[in-house]
């Protein structure tokens, strides 16, 4: 299937975080609907392994698919397997360790990991484990994560993995950066860059990265 690499789509959240949520970590839900319509069939078992607020999730479940997922933080886990109809589904843990989860094999991947800045110490994906800090650590467990991604998943099918560069005093381009850590162990197929259509003018475009399980 041939992919364009730019597309527009509007930036919404249509559900609302939970009360106790003051951070912003949700994507917009019309990029999930996109690739999922792009990629996926109805019945077809969806997976992210950081499932965040469960706008992948919850998406796939409206759309028909299967979800299946892993959230660290307890409160997250809890409030999205609240609303998930395959709540089973869901499990709260760590995705360094998702292998040993016994998750079926997935037909496609959908996921927007935590973003780490180059400058910081504080890895996102350790919660701050002082032995763990640092990018260059980071970045190895990212890849160690989506090998075993990647053996959940069926032969062939795509990882899409949402991902911004971050400016900052030190600029972090993530976006290269991930495709070079995942594309280690997963074949990347495109890069596509999504425009909002009606950006905040601090956030005009993103990126989602497309692997495929060869
Ligand atoms: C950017 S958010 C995902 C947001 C999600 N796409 C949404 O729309 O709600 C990344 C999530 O990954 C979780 N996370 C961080 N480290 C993790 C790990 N090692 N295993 C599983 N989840 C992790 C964080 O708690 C956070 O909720």
């Amino acid at each position: 299937m041939s992919v364009n690499n730019f597309i527009t789509l509007p930036y919404k959240l249509e559900r609302d975080p939970p009360p106790f949520e003051a951070n912003d970590i949700k994507y917009p839900e019309p990029l999930v609907r996109h690739f999922l319509k792009e990629f996926t069939k109805r019945g077809d078992k969806i997976f992210d392994p950081f499932a965040g607020l469960g706008t992948t999730l919850f998406v796939a479940e409206e759309m028909g698919r299967i979800p299946f997922g892993i959230e660290y933080d307890e409160r997250r886990f809890e409030w999205v397997a609240g609303q998930m109809r395959h709540w089973g589904n869901l499990a709260c843990g760590d995705s360094l360790k998702l292998a040993k989860l016994g998750f079926p094999k997935m037909d496609f991947c959908m996921t927007s990991p935590p973003f780490m800045p180059k400058g910081d110490k504080w890895n996102p994906l350790s919660a701050g484990n002082p032995a763990k800090a640092g990018y260059a650590t980071y970045l190895k467990q990212m890849q160690k994560i989506f090998t075993q991604v990647g053996g959940v998943m069926k032969k062939n099918a795509r990882i899409v993995v949402h991902v911004d560069n971050i400016p900052g005093r030190i600029y972090t381009p993530l976006v290269r950066d991930l495709s070079i850590a995942v594309g280690d162990v997963l074949s990347l197929e495109n890069e596509i860059v999504v425009a909002w259509k009606n950006a905040k003018p601090d956030y005009p475009h993103t990126h989602c990265l497309v692997f495929r399980n060869r």
